[in-house]
């Protein structure tokens, strides 16, 4: 891509990390964060713009005053929204965060026409749903961070148990990117070698329900989300993207019929290139991890669903 531009929306833990290790990576030429609060933008661009100095290549960190300023990238990164807070029920937040969805996604259909879009907002898949039905553009250009950031909190798992093959260790999370998601690290190798032929059926388990409370983990720690994981996680599908990579790296994407679903946005593998999501990956799945698909689909449809009789898609 030739201007190599992104634009984050939300500058908060995730966003403005996403711009650090953009920028230390230097793969963009320019970088713009736009927040909603005044002043977070502008004193986050400020910070990453300082410390490109000593990265590979420069890359320009610019804050926007206005929406209007997130204009002609190439790339959109969306990380608004609140987080859940005391009293408020999952359908509460279902639907701020939908609204605040739906007034970034008019700003960037305005001021980014060409743009692809990365949803990282929570509840991801129906966020990334809600991309999809708000924009209308092709479901190529619109995908979410789920696989990416939850198959690396898998190989970490796998290396947790096997003390070796770091760097090696390949990662698969299918489904949604919450309780339901399911990890796959009996598919994938460490070295060449298959990880069936390394661990055994209780370590599996183990690994699955530690990848599946990656994020809640973090929070038992920290009393906040994790950033770094996610960060690096939106930086390489960027990567892909901003270079035509064609790797595979599982997103949540619209499907249409592909492992039997229509109009539901959920994680699944896919090849990554200059125009977005550029094939989903069909993969053979057993009868037992197809039930779970179902289950992972169902709840994204739940979530969607609580959209519609609000009258939301309206
Ligand atoms: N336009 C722009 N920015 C907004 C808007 C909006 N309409 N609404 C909220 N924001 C900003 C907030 O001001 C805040 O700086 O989005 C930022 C969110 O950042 P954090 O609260 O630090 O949250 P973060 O940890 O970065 O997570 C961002 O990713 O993983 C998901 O669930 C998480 O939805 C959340 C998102």
């Amino acid at each position: 891509m030739i201007n190599r531009r992104v634009g984050i929306i939300g500058a908060g833990a995730v966003g403005a990390t996403t711009a650090y290790s953009l920028s230390m990576m230097g793969i963009c030429k320019e970088i713009i964060l736009f927040d909603i609060v005044e002043g977070v933008a502008k004193g986050k661009a400020i910070d990453i713009g300082q410390s490109t100095h000593y990265s590979p290549r420069p890359t320009i960190v610019r804050a926007a005053k206005t929406p209007a300023d997130v204009e002609n990238c190439d790339i959109v990164i969306i990380t608004a929204g609140v987080p859940r807070k005391g009293d408020m029920t999952r359908e509460d937040l279902l639907l701020i965060n939908a609204k605040i969805i739906k007034s970034v996604v008019a700003d960037i259909i305005t001021y980014s026409p060409n743009a692809i879009i990365i949803c990282v907002s929570n509840p991801l898949d129906v966020m990334t749903y809600v991309i999809h039905k708000m924009t209308g553009w092709r479901p190529n250009r619109i995908m979410g961070l789920s696989g990416a950031l939850d198959g690396s909190r898998m190989a970490y798992q796998i290396y947790q148990k096997l003390g070796y093959g770091a760097g090696q260790t390949g990662a698969l999370v299918i489904g949604d990117h919450g309780q339901n998601m399911i990890p796959l690290p009996q598919k994938v190798q460490v070295g060449d070698v298959p990880t069936t032929d390394l661990l055994t059926d209780e370590e599996f388990v183990e690994i699955i329900e530690r990848t599946k409370n990656g994020g809640a983990e973090i929070v038992s720690h920290l009393g906040t989300s994790g950033y770094y994981g996610p960060a690096r996680a939106i930086a390489h599908m960027v990567e892909a993207i901003l270079n035509d990579s064609k790797i595979i790296v599982s997103s949540s994407v619209m499907l249409n019929g592909e492992y039997g679903y229509k109009d539901v946005t959920v994680g699944v593998p896919v090849i990554l290139g200059q125009n977005g999501v550029e094939q989903i990956i069909q993969m053979t799945l057993n009868t037992k991890t197809r039930e779970k698909f179902k289950a992972s689909v169902e709840s994204i449809r739940e979530g969607i669903d609580i959209l519609e009789e609000n009258g939301f898609f309206k």
